[in-house]
């Protein structure tokens, strides 16, 4: 497969090829029940063949909104929290520039109660022309609520009351009050499908919107995830990195591996593991069990967290994250006084030193018990990105089958909302 291929590295008696082939029926039997929807929470796996069913309609709503935002702004504010900000998030941060950002700015809010963050953003808003989009399937999640209670006031302020004109609401179409609102008071909505769930909604209104507003080729995006999708649903368990990912997931899993590190090596990437994390920790800690995902930036991580790696508590494995095109070729220079001792780099490139550390440290954590899956995609491309995201969707839902829980709800999350409901005296 040339999009994605999956490697594991063996630690002695923890996975070997028998241990993955028996997972294979099981696997299988998990991939049918999603495809058949006749699992757990099937009332909610509508996003598994949605990229091969986006209305061309929706597009078409989508792109002719984005260029309705950029004639009348220079920025778009983002509000959303979970799923409804995340998958935009990661494509957002993984294809913009460290300095110059996204093609046009994007401004995530309602994702946090900050004070501060509210504050100076709010003071950053006054200066500039903007619209914004707010993304809430529930359409009452109290943080995207406060946030946008203080951006619709500015908008007010700033544009009177034409300022309906520059709200754009992401929402589901029935049972929110963001929907009651946006009738009311004439903004423009897209709706989320009832059957799909905030973390499984990337190809949606929700990350389509503020991605192609940001400036990036949102079908590109959709075409890597119909890919993703028409391989991952078909292929048999012996050529699917995807079933095998869930199978090894739930081999280390049972055999006290209970925390995943996704490892990224690339600062900008690292949207993508939080994207990921909520993906697994929502969708799999419940009843009891489910693997603790964390997101790890290599190699800056080796130097504050590689101790316990290396040496800690056993009972986690690492999965890395690999990009395997050179993002340019910026090389280390001969320097004819070799103070720093580095003239043995020179003519190498900062790519090929990174990609040494990793393999270096794949081996070093190997030794130190700690198992190593590793996830390599062709490219950082925004096609390949929404091949990526997909293969974590499907591997996600096989996944939460093989544990036995219903990967798609998220009753756990209710239980602080009720206190602090009652401590807010709503
Ligand atoms: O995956 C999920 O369903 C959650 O993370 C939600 O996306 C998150 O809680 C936000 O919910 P809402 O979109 O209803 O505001």
């Amino acid at each position: 497969m040339d999009d994605l291929n999956l490697k594991y590295f063996n630690v002695k008696n923890v996975i070997n090829e028998k241990i993955l082939e028996e997972y294979s029926k099981p696997a299988e039997a998990a991939r049918k029940k999603l495809l058949s929807k006749t699992g757990l929470g099937k009332e909610f796996t509508g996003w598994v063949d949605y990229p091969l069913q986006v209305p061309e309609r929706e597009i078409t709503q989508i792109l002719d909104t984005v260029e309705e935002i950029k004639s009348q702004c220079e920025c778009l504010v983002v509000i959303g929290i979970g799923g409804s900000y995340l998958g935009a998030k990661a494509a957002i941060d993984f294809l913009s520039t460290y300095y110059g950002g996204s093609p046009n700015e994007v401004v995530f809010l309602g994702n946090t109660v900050s004070p501060l963050y509210l504050e100076e953003t709010l003071k950053y808003l006054e200066t500039k022309d903007f619209c914004v989009n707010v993304i809430s399937k529930s359409g009452k999640t109290l943080e995207p609520a406060i946030a946008f209670r203080f951006v619709r006031s500015l908008l007010i302020k700033k544009y009177g009351e034409n300022y309906n004109k520059r709200v754009y609401v992401t929402t589901s179409q029935t049972n929110s009050i963001l929907h009651d609102e946006a009738l009311e008071k004439g903004y423009k909505e897209f709706y989320i499908p009832s059957n799909i769930g905030g973390r499984y909604s990337v190809f949606t209104a929700v990350g389509l919107l503020p991605i192609a507003y940001a400036g990036y080729d949102i079908v590109e995006f959709l075409k890597g995830a119909i890919n993703s999708c028409q391989d991952f649903t078909i292929l048999p368990f012996n050529e699917n990195p995807c079933l095998q990912y869930a199978a090894l997931r739930n081999i280390l899993y049972n055999k006290g591996k209970t925390i995943e590190c996704l490892c990224l090596y690339e600062p900008k990437f690292k949207s993508i593991g939080e994207w990921w994390k909520q993906l697994f920790g929502e969708s799999e800690g419940k009843d009891g069990k489910g693997i603790f995902p964390v997101l790890l930036n290599y190699s800056t991580d080796l130097h504050s967290i590689g101790q316990y790696i290396q040496d800690g508590i056993r009972d986690i494995f690492e999965t890395v994250l690999h990009f395997d095109d050179e993002l340019n070729n910026i090389s280390i220079e001969k320097d004819s006084e070799n103070m720093d001792g580095l003239n043995y780099l020179a003519g190498k490139s900062v790519y090929h030193i990174r990609h040494q550390i990793m393999r270096g440290v794949i081996d070093a954590h190997l030794d130190g018990k700690v198992p190593n899956i590793l996830i390599k995609v062709k490219d950082s491309s925004i096609y390949t990105l929404g091949y990526l995201l997909y293969f974590f969707m499907f591997a996600c839902g096989v996944s939460g089958y093989l544990l036995d829980v219903n990967p798609f709800n998220q009753e756990g999350v209710e239980a602080y909302k009720k206190n602090m409901f009652a401590l807010l005296k709503k």
